[in-house]
């Protein structure tokens, strides 16, 4: 059994030591209050977009797409459809994620090509693959829950991200708290076959934040980890 505190310990064979790693899932917490005078730098944001575009999703197929709203008036339509959560205005980057709301043939096709394109082979030896994702997406079971599938898919970006920005110590806030249809017409999402599904805040805490000191409420791990 592996775990942060079951093997302890500082040295490591990864990209960095355990104390580190487990030091940044503690120091993560959902920010209530961003200090906007603190902005984060072009190169970690850019590492920061890195951790969206690399994402996992099922099949690679990255049914989303991630709007970074810098626009501080759209921000304030966005805040009040926020239930006037500050996060949205005060926060040095406001990350929208949009989901796909169906998956096609030719968004399939798309991917295929661009996968032969990226890794250097013939189209046609990707056929069963496209027929296999098509079979389960298109025809299959999953057809009938294609817009669920494809907000799951967003979900793990959002973790990514949140994750991403902790070791490199900038704060985040996940925002379900959104009024979602609103947040389509204010970006003028309608009709675009993306909607939005939730927003991450990325910034620095403000020093005034008094959740930063409150104790993480967990279940333990006996409880909600099983080993079979
Ligand atoms: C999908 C999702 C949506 C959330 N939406 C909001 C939100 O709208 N506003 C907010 O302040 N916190 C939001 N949270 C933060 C949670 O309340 C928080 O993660 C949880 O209470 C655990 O606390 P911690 O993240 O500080 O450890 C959201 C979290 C998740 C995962």
């Amino acid at each position: 059994m592996i775990g942060l505190t079951a093997s302890g310990g500082s040295v490591s064979v990864g990209f960095m030591n355990r104390t580190e790693l487990g030091s940044a899932l503690e120091w993560r917490y959902a920010t209530k209050k961003f200090d906007p005078a603190k902005v984060i730098s072009p190169e970690d944001w850019s590492v920061l977009e890195e951790s969206l575009r690399l994402s996992p999703s099922s099949y690679g197929l990255q049914p989303w797409r991630f709007h970074v709203v810098q626009n501080s008036q759209i921000r304030q339509q966005l805040k009040v459809a926020s239930w006037n959560q500050s996060q949205v205005t005060d926060a040095s980057h406001y990350v929208v994620i949009a989901y796909q709301e169906s998956v096609g043939e030719a968004d399939i096709r798309k991917f295929m090509e661009t996968t032969a394109m990226i890794r250097g082979v013939d189209v046609g030896s990707l056929e069963r693959y496209r027929m296999l994702i098509e079979g389960d997406l298109l025809t299959g079971m999953r057809s009938k829950e294609i817009s669920t599938w494809s907000q799951r898919q967003t979900y793990i970006a959002m973790g990514f991200v949140m994750l991403a920005a902790a070791l490199l110590k900038i704060d985040s806030c996940p925002m379900e708290g959104i009024e979602a249809d609103e947040y389509d017409r204010i970006l003028g999402l309608k009709g675009t076959g993306f909607k939005t599904v939730a927003g991450v805040a990325l910034g620095y805490r403000h020093a005034e934040d008094k959740y930063a000191l409150s104790k993480k409420v967990r279940y333990p791990a006996s409880e909600i980890i099983r080993y079979l």
